[in-house]
């Protein structure tokens, strides 16, 4: 058990059988097409990874980096484009990875973004979900699983960049972050 966890969500390869289920669903509902898989930096790096080893069709991918909470636990509510995409996207098939909605103000804005540069279809995996979070609704196509308004960690997913690389998701200890690490 990790010293800063407060209790393990998913366990290893609970995730891997999520998320193969996930790229198997996929790989059928884009059948006989080229998938542009987008992830957005740097929550989703290892659960897109993970992903597209399940996908069966051939895929490009390209990444977006969006500002981030920071040191905060908490979305500031204003989305600011880091790295905006490499591809141009207008006539393919685009799949938008995140690693967790929360108050979905990140997906609404990138909804939009994707959608005006004119892709021939347009879907949303996340692996996480916190619903009791939300303040925008936002159609995800695809879901891991949806979780407690918790803070998470782990799976690529940080608090200050720390956490990103371990195996499970677990709940991180309040006083990690009321201590302000
Ligand atoms: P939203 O715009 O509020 O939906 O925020 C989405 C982004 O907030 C995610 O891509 C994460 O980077 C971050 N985030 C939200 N909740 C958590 C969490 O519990 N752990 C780590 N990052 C989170």
């Amino acid at each position: 058990m990790h010293p800063d966890c407060e209790q393990v969500l998913f366990y290893e390869e609970e995730i891997r059988r999520r998320v193969r289920e996930l790229g198997e669903q996929i790989s059928l509902d884009f059948k006989g097409k080229k998938l542009v898989v987008i992830g957005i930096l740097k929550g989703s790096l290892i659960f897109l990874a993970d992903l597209i080893r399940f996908i069966t069709l051939p895929v490009f991918i390209d990444f977006i980096s969006v500002s981030s909470y920071g040191k905060s636990t908490r979305s500031s509510g204003t989305v600011r484009i880091l790295k905006d995409l490499d591809l141009n996207i207008r006539g393919c098939h685009v799949l938008l990875v995140e690693d967790i909605v929360d108050t979905g103000l990140t997906l609404n804005y990138l909804k939009d973004y994707m959608e005006r540069r004119r892709p021939a279809s347009f879907k949303i995996c996340a692996l996480l979900d916190k619903p009791g979070r939300r303040k925008v609704n936002v159609a995800v196509d695809y879901y891991g699983f949806s979780i407690p308004d918790q803070f998470v960690v782990g799976y690529g997913l940080d608090y200050n960049e720390y956490y990103r690389n371990l195996s499970f998701l677990m709940v991180l200890r309040p006083e990690v972050y009321e201590g302000g690490r």
